[in-house]
Parts: structure tokens; C-alpha cells; sequence
């Protein structure tokens, strides 16, 4: 699945420390070292690193596996839990730690000091961080001064940014085809940077807080784009307009692009709905009201209920139906159920009374508690349900046997979030198909009309 382009290589490689080795900071690791790097990849948990060396990975990213295992083979990835080893020979270090919200929607970034510190504490040598954790503008720079406050004056530590824009389930694809890479770096003579990357990549170079902005604004702007879609898909429900078609029609504009218009059950994820609420903070900490990210963030945190409201008249109540629900990861490809909106559908339609029985073909719960059942196969989930739900969009979905399905539920409603199914196929089957968009009643507004009325 991955290009051609995983042969790029850089002209003078770097030692290079890795701070983390979650989704962001492993594929950094993995990536950098193919791309020639030498890499050290610090990790505080050491029965993650003693997997990760043996070429195990602990999460599911497609193409990832193959080039850990293929550098940890010619000695370009280690990994290790010792903070001095990690920057012996690095000049560099990259910081890719979690940047949790807090609970007033910034983010915390104390495990972004503690890393930065820590390295610091290491060496022996002058370093350059870099952040790759989305931050707010500002960060790098205060991190600066406490690292350098740590350092005293026995080393100097420059801290620049470097923000990530890989998806998840694409990750090391997105890393090998930038859109661009953007560097945020105050000082000119930090020159080891330009290194970092092939040269004929697309690099931003830029200053760090409008570097850090860009990162913040353009997932704001992603998530604003999907809500504008879910609004559009709800108005194409009311006036009888087919979403699927509006949606292609407006995303054909190259001004406006046909990604991130696919209406659902909301964005998730651990970036979209944090980084949002980062950015509306931003903008409240110098006081400006950002509405246009605020309305976006209203109309995902409704989706569930509205979504659940809506299958609730279908189906005449909630109240003791059993709802059998098609995935829990935040979206098809990955195995992460971190602000998952098909979990969080799932917690308001048990809520309301019904029986969830769900399935994921890889979804990773990590241990958290859950108030329905999780069941090892679609079929298994349907039997005797009153609706089925399909609110991840995981490609096998598309594919089932509507018709063992129609023989195995009670009901006869399916309600399709994320357009995997084909109308055809399901009304074949003798099941009716309710997506977004379309299917849901008609509501034609009187309003509608009065322009002609007018003409008359
Ligand atoms: C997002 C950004 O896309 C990446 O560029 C960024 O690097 C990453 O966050 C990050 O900050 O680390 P990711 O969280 O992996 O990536 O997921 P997306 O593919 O952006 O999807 C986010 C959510 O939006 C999912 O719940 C997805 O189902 C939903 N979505 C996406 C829609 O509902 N409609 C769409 O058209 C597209």
C-alpha cells in the first residue's frame, strides 16, 4: 500500500533521539530511520520497548511492522528506556509525547516538559528539540526557556516545532507523500534541521508559533469541515435532497475539495475533538471568540443524540430494543477507540434503555469498561436485533450477507452512519436502509414554497 517513495532518502543522516513511541512517535522513529536517519527511540515503558525490539508492534498502523523490522535489522532503529543512551550521540531530539486536553480544553504539557527535561539532564553535548506534539502557539518557546533553565549553562537547547500531520491507518503512507512539512525555527543557525528531510520535499520553513498555528488550524479547520457536512446531510434529510450527490456536487469545486465532506456519526479520534478545543482556547486566552470553530465543535458534541433520536423514532422507542451496533474504533482502518463516536452512540442508546451488542473487527478498548457486549462476529451481533447500526467505517462492513443478516435479525432497519451498504442489495434483502443524508422522512418546510407564492 505504500509508495515508491518509502526509497527516499536523505543526503547527510543524523543521530536523532525519539522521545515516545505511541502512534506519532513510532512512526516518526520508524520513518526518519528509513529515510536514512540513525535513530534512538526513548520509551518509559520497558515491556513496550522489550516487544518493539523484537520487531512487535503494540499498535495496529498498516506498513509500520515492515520498517521497524526492517531497521531494527540494519541498525538504523534501537529502542531503550535510557534516557542517556538515547541522546549519547543524538544532536537532535524529537518530542512526541501526548499533549492531553485539560479539563478546560488545553492541553496539558507537562509530559512535553518532563521529556524535553529529561534529555537535557542526559547530555553532555548542545541540543535542538523538536516538538512534533501539537501545541499552542507560544509552547516551543516557553519550553525553550525552562529546558535551557534546566541546562543552566552547562549545554544550550534550542527548541523548534515541527508539527504532525499523518492520520492514522495512513500514517507512514501520509509520511512518505507530504502535502508539506512545515518547521518552525527562530534561530538560522540551526542548520542540522535542514537536514531532517529530503531536500525536495515541501517544507514550510516559518517561524515556531505561526508554525505551531498551522498544525492547530488545520485540523480546526478539518473538523469544521465535517460538521458543515453532517449540517448539509441533515438539511438534505429535511428537504428531501440526497446528501451523497450535494456533497459531490459542492466538494467537485477545487476550491473547496472533495475530502473530509463524508457526513457520520461526528469526528473522533485523540486529535480532531482535542485539537478543536485547543484552538477555541487559543483564542479565548487572548480574547477572541472563535465561532466558527465553537459552532463545528456544537454540532459534533450533538450528533450522538440527534443520530439517537432519530433511530429512536424509526424504530418507534429504545426502551428494551436490542440494537446490534457495526464498530467501536473512531474510524475504519486503526484499532484506536480514543472520543470514538460509535462508542459514544452506543453509551447514549444504552441510556435510553436499549441493549447494545457490538462488533469490531480490531477495536482496541484498552481495558476500559464498557456498558454493552462485545461479540467476535457481525453475525453473532444481529441475531434477534430490532436495528442494526454501522457506525465505523471498516470496509468488511460493506461486504456481509444481507441476506443471512435479514434472516438472523428481528427487525428490519439498518442504519447505515458511514455509507458502506448499497440500497439494492439491502432492499433485496428485505431490509430497509436509513443513511445521513438520506432515507430518514422527508420533512418538507412550507418556507420552501414561498418564492413561487410570491411569483404568482
Ligand atoms: C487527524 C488529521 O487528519 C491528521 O492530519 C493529523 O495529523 C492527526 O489528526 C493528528 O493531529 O495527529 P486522525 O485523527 O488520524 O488524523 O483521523 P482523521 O482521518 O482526520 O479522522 C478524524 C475523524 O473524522 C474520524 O472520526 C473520521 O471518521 C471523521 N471523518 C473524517 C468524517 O466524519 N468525515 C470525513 O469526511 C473525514
Amino acid at each position: 500500500m505504500n509508495s515508491g517513495l518509502k526509497s527516499a532518502q536523505v543526503s547527510e543522516p543524523l543521530s536523532l533521539c525519539v522521545v515516545g513511541a505511541g502512534y506519532v512517535g513510532l512512526t516518526a522513529a520508524a520513518c526518519l530511520a528509513q529515510l536514512g536517519h540513525f535513530v534512538y527511540c526513548l520509551e518509559a515503558d520497558s515491556e513496550k520497548v522489550s516487544l518493539l525490539s523484537q520487531g512487535e508492534i503494540p499498535i495496529y498502523e498498516p506498513g509500520l511492522k515492515e520498517l521497524v523490522e526492517a531497521n531494527l535489522a540494519n541498525q538504523r532503529l534501537k529502542f531503550t528506556c535510557d534516557p542517556s543512551q538515547a541522546i549519547e550521540n543524538a544532536t537532535v531530539g524529537l518530542l512526541c509525547v501526548g499533549t492531553p486536553p485539560r479539563f478546560d480544553g488545553d492541553p496539558d504539557l507537562s509530559q512535553l516538559s518532563q521529556a524535553g527535561r529529561t534529555l537535557v539532564q542526559s547530555s553532555d553535548h548542545d541540543l535542538i528539540l523538536v516538538v512534533k506534539s501539537t501545541v499552542p502557539p507560544g509552547s516551543c518557546e516557553a519550553l525553550e526557556l525552562i529546558f535551557q533553565d534546566t541546562a543552566e549553562d552547562r549545554i544550550r537547547v534550542n527548541v523548534c516545532s515541527n508539527p504532525e500531520f499523518l492520520r492514522e491507518s495512513h500514517a507512514v503512507w501520509d509520511f512518505f507523500n507530504p502535502d508539506r512539512i512545515v518547521l518552525g525555527v527562530d534561530e538560522p543557525s540551526l542548520v542540522a534541521l535542514d537536514r531532517l528531510y529530503p531536500s525536495d520535499w515541501p517544507i514550510i520553513k516559518t517561524d515556531r508559533r505561526s508554525a505551531e498555528l498551522v498544525k492547530y488550524a488545520s485540523n480546526a479547520f478539518l473538523a469544521i469541515k465535517i460538521s458543515f457536512a453532517n449540517e448539509l446531510a441533515d438539511l438534505c434529510s429535511k428537504v428531501g435532497a440526497n446528501a451523497e450527490v450535494v456533497l459531490a456536487g459542492v466538494g467537485a469545486d477545487q476550491r473547496i475539495g472533495s475530502q473530509f465532506l463524508k457526513p457520520g456519526p461526528g469526528y473522533g479520534g485523540s486529535c480532531l475533538p482535542k485539537d478543536i478545543s485547543g484552538f477555541i482556547a487559543v483564542g479565548e486566552a487572548v480574547n477572541l471568540d472563535l465561532q466558527v470553530a465553537s459552532a463545528a465543535r456544537k454540532v459534533n458534541t450533538q450528533r450522538s443524540e440527534d443520530i439517537a433520536q432519530r433511530i429512536e423514532t424509526v424504530l418507534g422507542g429504545l426502551s428494551n430494543k436490542k440494537i446490534a451496533l457495526l464498530g467501536l474504533s473512531f474510524k475504519g482502518g486503526t484499532d484506536d477507540t480514543r472520543y470514538s463516536p460509535a462508542i459514544g452512540l452506543a453509551e447514549v442508546l444504552v441510556e435510553a434503555g436499549a441493549e447494545v451488542v457490538a462488533y469490531d473487527p480490531l477495536a482496541n478498548i484498552f481495558g476500559k469498561p464498557i456498558p454493552f457486549f462485545r461479540v467476535e462476529s457481525p453475525y453473532v451481533a444481529v441475531e434477534d436485533a430490532d436495528g442494526l447500526v454501522i457506525a465505523t467505517d471498516w470496509e468488511e462492513f460493506g461486504k456481509l450477507d444481507y441476506q443471512y443478516i435479514a434472516k438472523l435479525m428481528r427487525g428490519y432497519d439498518v442504519f447505515d452512519l458511514v455509507s458502506k451498504t448499497d440500497s439494492i442489495k439491502l432492499g433485496e434483502a428485505g431490509l430497509n436502509l436509513y443513511g445521513l443524508g438520506k432515507g430518514f422522512s422527508i420533512e418538507s418546510h412550507s418556507l420552501l414554497w414561498t418564492s413561487l407564492l410570491w411569483a404568482m
